[in-house]
């Protein structure tokens, strides 16, 4: 037995200790907006935030997890108020199919947490281990760019 604590509430879950924390927040929590795709820390579709960092999801052991602020796409909107990356996207037309989207926000949220005035450089860098076949790219980094030259950071 464990508690993990996902986007603010605390989840007391039972979990094998060899479980990877995208499993047990997919499917023993429901929190399906994490997606599941190539599970060997290729794509960046599983990524969620630890304690304000992106990591891949499918490289992390659940039971490593317990002592940090877990945060998935289903944490970040209040109602219908989104947060500013999440707004940055809609503007820039940064999402394309949809599947890798939470992924790529999060990166952005994580990188403008760190740094709320990252420049392109660093959003571009903060991007590339989310894989995009579609080449949406430009627009994810204008979108974090926008928040960024707001200084709002991406807690929004
Ligand atoms: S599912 Fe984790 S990196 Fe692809
Ligand atoms: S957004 Fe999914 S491949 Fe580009």
């Amino acid at each position: 037995m464990l508690t993990l604590t996902v986007n603010g509430q605390p989840h007391p879950v039972a979990v094998e200790p060899r479980r990877i924390l995208l499993d047990v927040l997919r499917r023993d929590l429901g929190l399906t907006g994490t997606k599941e795709v190539c599970e060997m820390g290729n794509c960046g579709a599983c990524t969620v935030l630890l304690d304000d960092e992106a990591v891949y999801s499918c490289l992390v052991l659940a039971v490593e997890c317990e002592a940090q602020e877990i945060e998935t796409v289903e944490g970040l909107a209040r109602g219908q108020e989104l947060t500013a990356v999440q707004e940055a996207f809609v503007a820039c037309d940064a999402l394309q199919c949809g599947f890798c989207t939470p992924g790529q926000i999060l990166s952005m949220e994580g990188a403008l947490r760190r740094r709320p005035d990252a420049d392109e450089a660093a959003l571009t860098e903060a991007v590339t281990g989310n894989l995009c076949r579609c080449g949406a790219y430009r627009n994810i980094v204008a979108a974090a760019g926008r928040v960024a030259a707001t200084s709002s950071g991406g807690a929004g």
